[in-house]
């Protein structure tokens, strides 16, 4: 029997990796610690809320005091740490939201963790989900290895990369048992409409403009999200106390070209004449401090544990649209602020 506190299960990716482990592991129980941001969004996780091996519970993992209440309550064997300020053109905006959710929120969970466990580390584990992000930005060629220098350039890289170091120094100066791994780019489910993928499909679908930063020239390596949930599973039960892994799809595309690619997809479900979604790509003003590229060598985890993506970005993005066109009131209750309103009343601003 294992207890085991994810945190930003109610996100993008911390839904696909709650769902992941309760239903795969019925003998193990998993909490759900998420505040419920703009971005947590509890119809994630309607097809589990029931499931007797899964808790929700509302917290704000900057708030020092409550979360050394719960690790003290609950005593989990285990930490998954997803949640974040996820978004780099948030960060832009208002960095130090991120230094408070990505580096102290972070710290808090690690003193948590290191104040409960009291040095007796038998069978406990702190996983801290990162970003390939921390690494920078690269040239054509080369590609992120997990001994890559970090050199972060925007507010949320930096907060990020902070993250990482401060779970090092726990491992490094008290011992305790964590791991990190480096993820690329996600998309699928459940992914909200701020981010490239989504935004676009939501963008074309409406007949909206769908805005390209720069010349789109930028290069992003696209993971299934299902198959970053999956790699975090194989490292939390796999992985050596104190490694590193980077996790990414072999999967580059410059988003002009992924965008035209969207284009095309939906002109086809749609039922559009071919080339008139593409009429909506509209060019604006750059991201200040934009990484042109990233690029994953996810070989270690490979070779090491025998990880590799299960789909192709051609399924796994005909998967996406599908989803995005089935569940219309999902989407319209995130781009409405509904779901946040019900939020508030539910919750009563706690
Ligand atoms: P997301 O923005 O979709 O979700 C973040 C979740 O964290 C939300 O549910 C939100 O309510 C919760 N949260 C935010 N602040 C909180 C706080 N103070 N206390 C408790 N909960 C809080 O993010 P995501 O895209 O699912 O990313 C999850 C993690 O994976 C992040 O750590 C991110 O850095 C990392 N990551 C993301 C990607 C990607 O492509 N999205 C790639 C690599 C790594
Ligand atoms: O690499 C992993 C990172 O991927 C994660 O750590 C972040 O949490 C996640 O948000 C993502 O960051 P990006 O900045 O790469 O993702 P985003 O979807 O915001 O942008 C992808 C690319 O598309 C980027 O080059 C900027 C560009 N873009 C983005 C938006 C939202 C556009 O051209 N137009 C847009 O409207």
């Amino acid at each position: 029997m294992k207890k085991i506190i994810i945190t930003g299960g109610a996100g993008f990716i911390g839904s696909h990796v709650v769902r992941r482990f309760v239903k795969t592991y019925p003998q193990y129980q998993i909490i759900n610690l998420d505040k419920l941001t703009y971005a947590g969004n509890l119809a994630n996780l309607k097809d589990i809320e029931n499931e007797p091996n899964y808790r929700f519970v509302k917290g704000d993992i900057v708030d020092l005091a409550y979360i050394n209440n719960l690790f003290e309550q609950e005593q989990p064997d285990a930490v998954i740490h997803l949640a974040a300020e996820s978004h780099v053109d948030r960060s832009i905006t208002n960095p130090l939201e991120f230094v408070m959710t990505n580096v102290v929120g972070t710290v808090n969970l690690l003193n948590a963790a290191k104040n409960i466990w009291k040095g007796n580390y038998e069978g406990k584990r702190f996983y801290h989900v990162s970003t390939d992000e921390v690494y920078g930005t690269l040239g054509e060629t080369d590609m992120f290895t997990e001994t890559t220098a970090y050199d972060p350039h925007s507010p949320y890289s930096a907060s990020k990369a902070s993250s990482d170091h401060f779970v090092r120094a726990y491992h490094d100066t008290y011992g305790l048992p964590a791991v990190i791994s480096n993820c690329s780019n996600n998309y699928g489910s459940f992914h909200f409409p701020e981010k490239l993928i989504p935004l676009a499909i939501n963008n074309i679908k409406q007949q909206k403009p769908v805005p390209v930063y720069g010349k789109g020239e930028n290069v992003r390596d696209w993971l299934w999200v299902e198959d970053h949930a999956r790699a975090i599973d194989v490292i939390f039960h796999k992985a050596a106390i104190g490694t590193t892994y980077n996790i990414g799809g072999h999967n580059e595309w410059k988003n002009i070209d992924l965008i035209k690619l969207l284009c095309t997809i939906l002109d086809k479900k749609l039922g559009r004449e071919e080339g008139e979604s593409a009429k909506l790509i509209t060019y604006v003003t750059d991201r200040a401090g934009h990484d042109l590229r990233y690029a994953i060598d996810a070989t270690k985890l490979k070779a090491e544990l025998g990880w590799e993506p299960s789909i192709t970005f051609e399924e796994g993005l005909e998967k996406t649209v599908d989803w995005y066109l089935a569940n219309e009131g999902w989407l319209n209750d995130v781009t409405s602020g509904h779901y946040q309103e019900y939020y508030s009343e539910q919750y009563n601003n706690r």
